[in-house]
């Protein structure tokens, strides 16, 4: 009998210790608050203005160790060493009265080491799984020397190609940037922002930066309300909803408000309708740069404005730790709203397990580079490149091609093709498609190699005269063009889009050859390339696509992997008709392809003669390629289109199926898009928006049956009076390839 109650007590204590072990969430976020609170109790002012403020990195490690142990850092951004940030964890966790770590920061935002394609590039493959793995590869590298915050993701709808930062973001579509940005933050953040190998992620630039006035960086922005809401919001609420652990402020004003002193977005929209619990930080100086605004008058208003509006943490301009003290004392700011802010700082730092270890092993750079990471940066490629012609099915290239002459600066330029916001990742291991190539093809086919051009810039006759020569003496010519990677990303706008320096030529004169050209271009954004697209008998166009855009690109153009990308963007004919999207509200006249070009009309033409329509005399209305675009060396045909009901309640799901075959030679995915138009509102809607999309894999003769669900609720948008509601009426729906095609199907929403 003793024995047995012994084994029974045993099994209790077990139990009791399993149970300590198994961690409940809500449980941790209860402990986590009671922590803070102890915590908050403890700190002066100037230790809690300390934690608002993040510097980047100075170099100088006592400097910045004499700071933290007064108290007087909450981040540094830019400090990527691991030997350094232990080293500055041990000083904040040992040496500073209340022994609070210290948030490291770093732009990782396409990969660290291993860098992947760029944002635009991914967002180009409709693969939100592509973006999870993408960003989970950048955190595990990141994470490994101490970094445990990125500024990721950029979710700014872009519109505009002339703005550099087109590059960093998923594109123009809410739809798609929402599904792709969750998968980011999904990705940084792991299952757990507790885990040692999760970076806490920070969806930028709330808001509308993507918006600025004629494309150029940093401009002012005006977009009303509605469109705020309908457009720009969505990505950053669907980030939240992911569980984005901070937020950045943008730098642009909207309607005369710089987000940085924005309380309406901060605070109505961010926290009460939204319900963040995390920090938002401003941007670089963007509480300072208030004052070139004409926002604030100086330091002091700066910090006011920045703080009253909901900002928790300031990145770079100092002005909270010099200016709240006094501002504290006037009664400007409350120390309740520094202890909101300060509260959901260390939330983070609690959540991120900072305060159990800060400190990471110092010789955990065998993950960098790591074969799966390459698999993962090789596979996203793949699935990013868009093929936009291929006539004759030159592509792919078959055993009949024996000499192929390799041309244009960007067939070898490691750095360039990593594109935009690299730091980090080493160009000595990048694999460019020359090496790829030769490494793919071995001895089978003789590679002729002749940049022609050094750079994109480059002007030189003489270099597209050798070109041309090497052409002469091949089956096809690879020619590989774009922009370098400063090119494009922040403060890098163009006024022009079309090809620089002489690639423009250097395509006309090999195309002159009459050998096929085959253009391939790594660029930062879309650019007007109609001119080389009637060129070349086939071309590639792949946002730059990073470590592995060579294996990948090889694979492709030899058909061992089958083009899927889609354009997740609208390609223009020219710079003039920017900007141009797909999910545009319809003019009173729309253009139908009935009005005359310049070129078609008469001198002396009447008034009225020309067709009174919404379109450019000299560019037409039509896109170069529009949104959703790309093909595949395989065909599929849509058939079978069928919907679950023609009328709907507001709070049925309506059920989409259809069959989707593979018609031709080549196992292949397309991606099934499925758009809606509400036909009649309250305010004018889109001609169509993007509302589930899906990527199909068949086999040569394959046929699939296909579906889409689609709650009636997703179809609600912010009406005439500024509520978010389902209008019942008339819908059309379109499940297509791309955004222009398909046979419009209709439904109804009643009452
Ligand atoms: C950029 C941000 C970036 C920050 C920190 C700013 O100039 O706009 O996107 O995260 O710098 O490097």
């Amino acid at each position: 009998m003793k024995v047995y109650k012994f084994f029974l007590l045993c099994l209790f204590l077990l139990s009791l210790i399993s149970c300590a072990q198994v961690s409940n969430p809500k449980n941790d976020a209860v402990a986590i608050e009671q922590k803070i609170e102890v915590l908050l109790s403890k700190m002066t002012l100037e230790e809690k203005l300390g934690q608002m403020n993040q510097i980047s990195s100075y170099g100088n490690i006592e400097d910045m160790s004499r700071l933290i142990k007064k108290g007087e850092i909450g981040s540094i951004l830019n400090e990527v060493d691991p030997v350094r940030i232990n080293a500055l964890q041990h000083v904040a966790m040992e040496e500073s009265r209340l022994r609070i770590p210290i948030l490291i920061a770093r732009d990782v935002i396409h990969g660290f080491k291993t860098i992947l394609p760029i944002p635009l590039g991914q967002a180009a493959t409709f693969d939100p799984k592509v973006a999870e793995d993408g960003a989970r590869v950048a955190a595990i590298e990141a994470s490994a020397v101490g970094i445990r915050w990125t500024f990721a993701p950029m979710v700014d709808i872009a519109r505009d190609p002339r703005w550099g930062r087109i590059a960093e973001g998923c594109g123009e579509d809410p739809y798609l940037t929402s599904v792709m940005g969750a998968a980011m933050v999904r990705g940084f953040q792991g299952d757990s922002l507790n885990s040692p190998t999760s970076i806490a992620a920070c969806p930028k630039h709330f808001v509308g930066y993507g918006a600025a006035e004629g494309g150029r960086d940093y401009n002012s922005t005006f977009i009303p309300e509605r469109r705020l809401r309908n457009v720009y919001l969505p990505p950053f609420e669907a980030a939240v909803k992911a569980g984005a652990a901070t937020f950045m402020t943008s730098f642009n004003d909207n309607d005369g408000v710089p987000s940085t002193g924005n309380s309406f977005i901060l605070r109505e929209v961010l926290r009460k309708e939204w319900g963040f619990k995390g920090f938002v930080v401003t941007d670089w100086a963007s509480a300072t740069e208030m004052i070139n605004h004409g926002f604030a008058a100086d330091p002091k208003d700066a910090a006011m404005k920045a703080v009253n509006a909901g900002v928790d943490m300031e990145m770079v301009s100092y002005t909270f730790v010099k200016e709240l003290p006094d501002l504290v004392k006037e009664g400007k700011v409350k120390e309740s709203t520094i202890d909101e802010a300060v509260r959901d700082i260390l939330r983070i730092k609690f959540r991120l397990g900072l305060f159990d270890d800060p400190y990471v092993d110092e010789k955990k750079d065998t993950v960098m580079y790591a074969p799966s990471h390459l698999d993962a940066a090789k596979q996203a490629a793949i699935e990013s490149v868009i093929l936009l012609k291929n006539d004759k099915e030159v592509l792919p290239l078959n055993a009949s091609v024996k000499t192929v002459a390799i041309v244009g600066p960007m067939a070898d330029a490691p750095y360039e093709q990593m594109g935009t916001w690299v730091f980090d990742g080493d160009k000595t291991h990048t694999e460019t498609p020359l090496k790829a190539i030769q490494e793919l093809v071995g001895n089978k086919v003789r590679i002729i190699y002749e940049p022609g051009l050094t750079y994109s810039r480059e002007k030189s006759e003489v270099g597209v005269a050798k070109a041309v020569e090497a052409a002469r003496h091949a089956d096809v010519v690879l020619v590989f063009v774009g922009e370098e990677s400063i090119l494009s990303g922040e403060a890098h706008s163009l006024a022009d889009l079309n090809l620089q320096g002489d690639q423009g030529t250097l395509i006309t004169s090999l195309a002159k050859t009459g050998k096929p050209v085959v253009t391939v271009i790594m660029a930062g954004r879309p650019l007007t390339i109609g001119k080389e697209v009637n060129e070349s008998a086939a071309v590639l166009y792949s946002f730059h696509p990073g470590t592995m855009g060579g294996p990948a690109l090889a694979d492709l153009l030899w058909g061992k992997a089958v083009p899927s990308g889609k354009t997740p963007v609208t390609f223009p004919t020219t710079v003039g008709q920017t900007p141009l999207y797909y999910a545009h509200n319809n003019t009173g006249r729309p253009a139908d392809g009935t009005e005359l070009l310049l070129s078609e009309t008469p001198v002396g033409a009447g008034q009225t003669s020309l067709g009174c329509r919404s379109y450019y005399l000299d560019a037409g209305f039509k896109p170069l390629f529009p949104f959703g675009y790309g093909l595949s060396y395989t065909t599929f045909k849509f058939s079978n289109i069928k919907l679950s009901a023609n009328s709907l309640k507001k709070n049925d799901t309506l059920g989409v199926t259809f069959d989707l075959e593979n018609t031709g030679k080549y196992e292949g995915t397309e991606v099934a898009q499925l758009y809606v138009q509400d036909k009649v509102g309250s305010v004018t809607r889109p001609v169509k928006e993007l509302k589930r999309f899906a990527r199909v894999t068949l086999k040569p003769g394959e046929k699939r049956n296909v579906s889409f669900t689609l709650p009636v609720s997703e179809l609600a948008f912010w009406n005439i009076d500024m509520n978010k509601v389902v209008e019942p009426g008339d819908f059309g729906l379109w499940v297509s390839s791309d955004s222009r095609s398909g046979k419009e199907m209709s439904f109804k929403v009643v009452d």
